[in-house]
């Protein structure tokens, strides 16, 4: 069966490659990738996109057996009780090692959705449909899964790559305003790290690059995703991490500005939306590498002006450095007591910054809050 004439397939290679498909009308291409062998579909949705989730629903089930799994808002879908109740409800319906995971909703959904098909019988097939700008950029592709506990975000997951991706540009016309601005952290970071085209495009008409029916918008998914294609191609399992300032970061560039955004959202007790934290991450880096005497004074400036222009936060004055310091010494980056960060040695020239002083630190908070 062939796709929609307006369809892009992105690949992703690899032990096990899939494609990523970015167009509208995809439900068919959703079955197309689940296979033949396949009986039984979960359909783990997130619940309050039940009418949105209906049209790919009904594709399912017209082909399947479907188990529709409504799961809650964001975050709370990535609990380890949530996961037990998809656990229970795979198991009373006899799912077996041949069926296959549908996930529809954001990265939440997706993490948790990930999760459960990771998991079950040590791994069944997984399809990702994100309904979300940050899903489709960041969460969908590259197979990481994963639930929250109370020590953290993320702390529990493993990494189990999906049979297929199919990113539906319909959907991010339902997207609230706010939540469309936060997707374009991740999008605007991976202009940073790999692609400056995506800069130029967002800077040219900021408007353009939040229309979401637009050519523009459509045109920065496919670059932010093909980023996040070539560096998950190049380093799955985030085993490059390097200590050697000079050497290319591996996955862990994905994670640009996340030091610091992972702190502030802990600030924040998980309320901020990801990609607004991002964006003041990015800031907030950039500083710290300009200070560190790595990065250039015009590329630093850029990530204020690119992130506020499409109405991101670039700064913070939430919580004292204290707190934030300690936040970051949780991040997964860390070594010991040594934080690393991700910087910029140059536009897209990504390295690590590991152990930075104390009085670097300082000055480069200073001056997120001085932008806050
Ligand atoms: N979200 C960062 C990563 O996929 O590695």
């Amino acid at each position: 069966m062939s796709e929609p004439a307006d369809t892009s397939r992105l690949h992703v290679a690899g032990a096990a490659p899939y494609h990523v498909l970015i167009g509208t009308n995809l439900h068919a291409e959703v079955v197309g990738m689940l296979g033949d062998s396949v009986q039984r579909v979960a359909f783990l949705y997130a619940a309050d996109l039940g009418e949105l989730a209906q049209p790919l629903l009904e594709a399912l089930v017209a082909e399947y057996d479907v188990l529709a799994l409504g799961l809650p808002e964001g975050e709370q879908a990535k609990s380890a009780a949530i996961a037990a109740d998809c656990w229970d409800a795979l198991g009373e319906s006899g799912f077996t090692r041949s069926d296959a995971v549908v996930t529809f909703g954001g990265g939440a959904t997706t993490d948790l959705g990930g999760f459960v098909a990771a998991t079950w019988l040590r791994g069944v097939r997984v399809v990702h449909v994100p309904t979300t700008l940050l899903g489709m950029v960041d969460a969908a592709v590259g197979g990481k899964t994963g639930i929250n506990t109370g020590a953290g975000k993320n702390l529990v997951g493993s990494f189990h790559e999906p049979a297929g991706v199919v990113c539906d540009l319909a959907t991010l016309a339902t997207l609230p305003r706010p939540e469309l601005v936060s997707g374009m952290g991740e999008v605007i970071k991976c202009g940073f790290i790999a692609d400056p085209e995506i800069l130029t495009l967002v800077e040219k008409d900021p408007e353009a690059a939040l229309d979401p029916a637009g050519p523009v918008l459509r045109e920065l998914v496919e670059r932010s995703i093909q980023v996040k294609i070539d560096v998950v191609t190049a380093d799955l399992k985030e085993t490059v991490a390097t200590t050697d300032s000079a050497g290319w970061p591996g996955r862990e560039v994905l994670n640009y500005g996340h030091t610091m955004a992972h702190a502030i959202e802990r600030a924040e007790s998980y309320s901020m939306r990801h990609g607004d934290a991002v964006a003041i991450g990015c800031v907030f880096v950039a500083e710290l590498a300009r200070l560190a005497g790595r990065l250039d004074d015009a590329t630093a400036d850029r990530h204020a002006a690119t992130f506020g222009s499409v109405g991101l936060p670039t700064g913070y004055a939430g919580a004292s450095y204290d707190d934030l310091h300690a936040g970051m010494k949780v991040d997964k980056k860390a070594r010991g007591n040594t934080l690393r960060f991700v910087v910029l040695d140059g536009l897209a020239e990504p390295a690590i910054l590991a152990g930075p002083s104390d009085e670097l630190l300082r000055a480069a908070y200073d001056a997120m809050v001085g932008r806050a």
